[in-house]
């Protein structure tokens, strides 16, 4: 099954033709990052109009690099939600059009779903896929959940950020200390060559009446990080650049692999999936498989360019609706499902 997906939900415009969700024949993603790097964050009408402008050569160039036309696709898939609203339209309206003049059928696709299911897409052809029950660690610039799936389409919220998403707190960060947007990258970087120990931030514990055992808060964190560059601004001291992001990385790290532990241990999973944007971070990658390792937990995260926004994933996703519905229905009842000309856009659509 050849799988056309579009994704548009931020600043990244992208289309893939995918095979049996697992193959990826073409993923093509033309990032809008220079224009919105100028306003150092996403300004949704100029990423709606950039998605406008993008999204036909990209879905063109997805189409001839597979070596594929569009008789030969069997289905389409687009993302629904969570996202911005504009941008989700574009994506959304491209695909009924598509939907309805060739007479296919057409998925809509969770965000945070596509980006787990990032981790089904074959990188390594000895790799086996993903075995449930598990554990999914989503990190992204508006996302920081722990979901417990104890099988394919079955979410189960865990733990979830109170205030910042992580991707979130390093684009904040990284603003503070004049480096560009999105911020991740650049920190990720620099925290390479920071002296360990130099520069401390605190970590976030939360567990009361409100907040959960696994919920994160990085809020506070960020603050912290604020607090020490006015400082050393007040006294006139100097600022490592890189110190500041190897203590603010280390802090973030340390809570994000911290609670999904325990989650794990608490529900006695064997395999923990990392996904969205933070997950490309080296060093959270590390950190994550030496102290799984040592409880038999096996952690896995898709190729950096998998991690952040891309078609390729919302073709995984779809591939698994796709599957389940054709068990499920058949004729005339999968035809009124996935040829809906009034899907709309869910900018907070719920998993
Ligand atoms: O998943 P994504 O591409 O878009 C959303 O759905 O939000 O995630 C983008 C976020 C940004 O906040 C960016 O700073 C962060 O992922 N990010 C990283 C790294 N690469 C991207 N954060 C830390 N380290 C990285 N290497
Ligand atoms: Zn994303």
């Amino acid at each position: 099954m050849k799988i056309l997906a579009i994704e548009t939900s931020c600043d990244e415009t992208s289309a893939a033709v995918v095979k049996d969700g697992r193959k990826i024949l073409s993923n093509i993603v033309s990032s809008q990052r220079d224009i919105h790097s100028l306003y150092g964050g996403v300004v949704p009408e100029i990423a709606s109009r950039e998605h406008l402008k993008l999204l036909d050569p990209v879905v063109k160039k997805a189409l001839k690099e597979s070596e594929t036309t569009m008789e030969d696709i069997d289905a389409l898939a687009v993302t629904q939600g969570p996202g911005l609203v504009g941008p989700l339209l574009v994506g959304l309206s491209y695909a009924k059009g598509l939907s309805y003049s060739k007479d296919l059928p057409l998925t809509p696709e969770h965000h945070i779903k596509s980006h787990i299911y990032a981790n089904f897409l074959e990188e390594d052809k000895d790799e086996k896929k993903p075995e449930f029950p598990l554990l999914a660690l989503v990190v992204s610039g508006g996302h920081s959940d722990i979901i417990y799936m104890k099988d394919h389409g079955n979410f189960e919220f865990l733990g979830r950020t109170i205030d910042d998403a992580a991707g979130e707190a390093f684009d904040k960060v990284s603003r503070a200390l004049g480096l560009g947007y999105p911020g991740g990258p650049e920190i990720d970087k620099l925290a390479r060559q920071g002296e360990d120990g130099a520069v401390e931030f605190p970590r976030a514990k939360l567990k009361d009446k409100d907040n959960g055992a696994f919920d994160f808060s990085f809020s506070g964190l960020k603050s912290a990080v604020l607090n020490y560059l006015n400082r050393c601004r007040m006294k006139n001291e100097p600022v490592s650049k890189e110190d500041v992001c190897l203590g603010f990385q280390k802090a973030v790290i340390d809570m994000l692999v911290t609670n999904t532990l325990n989650a794990a241990r608490e529900k006695n999973v064997r395999e923990i999936l990392l996904a969205g944007g933070v997950s490309a971070n080296s060093a959270l990658r590390d950190e994550f498989k030496e102290r799984a390792s040592n409880m038999g937990i096996k952690v896995r995260y898709p190729s950096p360019a998998l991690c952040t926004d891309n078609a390729a994933m919302v073709a995984a996703a779809a591939y698994q609706t796709y599957q389940q519905y054709q068990q499920d229905q058949q004729g005339e009842e999968f035809e009124k499902n996935f040829k809906k000309l009034d899907l709309n856009a869910v900018p907070n659509l719920s998993l």
